[in-house]
């Protein structure tokens, strides 16, 4: 069994967690798993997410609004989010960013929700987590712009776009899509990647990696993502995993 794995990018809030989360919970973090960041996309799952990082030493909260929900939020919703972040455990603004492939928010909106809580992230001097699915072009040009420090998360983009990521002093975070069968672009962004910008992560309860895909997603699922990418980079597993682990707590500010 590997261990030390560093689940980047986590939602231990969903429902689908509801039946066995703390009996799972316990169980990963006695097992394979250092530590895990959970992220919120709302008000309501940005509190679940501090409750989360209250109960578990091994579990730090990255909070904020994402693009789904960039329509429904309220001013109000943003500035009670923003005085949460004075909370010990609260290591990153996120899950933020844009999605152009569901478009649930009106694209306005969501580079308006997004482009406030980088900045808010640069003022706090906090890492972003960010969410970039179909909007590559817009996403890195608020990035040139704003240069906060952080990671774009469950990476999508080309290798072109991974090297101007690279060169913005970002880390690309890799989930279980580099194990999918059509997984040509994440392969090869794996292969490009400096070992000092790579994130693990699940995105858990979703993508989940072969030979598990399909099924609720947890962090220690991990093991078949770096299992993927050290085939891909020709390294040892637990040598990747201990360097994305200290990547993450360098990233993350976590010293334990
Ligand atoms: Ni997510």
């Amino acid at each position: 069994m590997y261990k030390n794995i560093f689940d980047t990018h986590a939602h231990y809030d969903d429902e689908r967690f509801n039946e066995d989360r703390d009996e799972l919970l316990s169980s990963l973090f006695k097992g394979s798993v250092s530590h895990i960041i959970n992220c919120g996309c709302d008000l309501k799952s940005s509190l679940t997410t501090i409750e989360l990082a209250e109960k578990y030493p091994q579990l730090y909260a990255a909070i904020g609004v994402h693009a789904h929900e960039a329509s429904d939020c309220t001013a109000e919703d943003l500035a009670e989010i923003k005085k949460l972040y004075s909370h010990s455990k609260v290591v990153a603004v996120g899950e933020i960013g844009l999605d152009y492939y569901y478009d649930f928010s009106p694209r306005d909106r969501q580079i308006e929700v997004f482009t406030q809580q980088v900045k808010l992230a640069n003022e706090l001097d906090l890492p972003v987590i960010i969410h970039d699915r179909e909007a590559h072009e817009d996403t890195l040009n608020i990035l040139k712009d704003l240069r906060p420090k952080g990671v774009v998360h469950c990476f999508s983009g080309s290798k072109e776009m991974a090297e101007e990521i690279v060169k913005l002093g970002l880390y690309i975070g890799l989930g279980g899509a580099v194990t999918f069968k059509n997984a040509r672009r994440p392969i090869e962004v794996a292969e490009y990647l400096p070992l000092d910008r790579l994130l693990l992560e699940t995105d858990a309860p979703y993508m989940t990696p072969v030979p598990f895909r399909g099924k609720r997603c947890d962090s220690a699922h991990i093991a078949y993502t770096a299992e993927k990418i050290a085939e891909v980079k020709s390294m040892d597993v637990q040598e990747l995993i201990d360097i994305c682990n200290r990547n993450a707590k360098k990233l993350f500010g976590i010293n334990e």
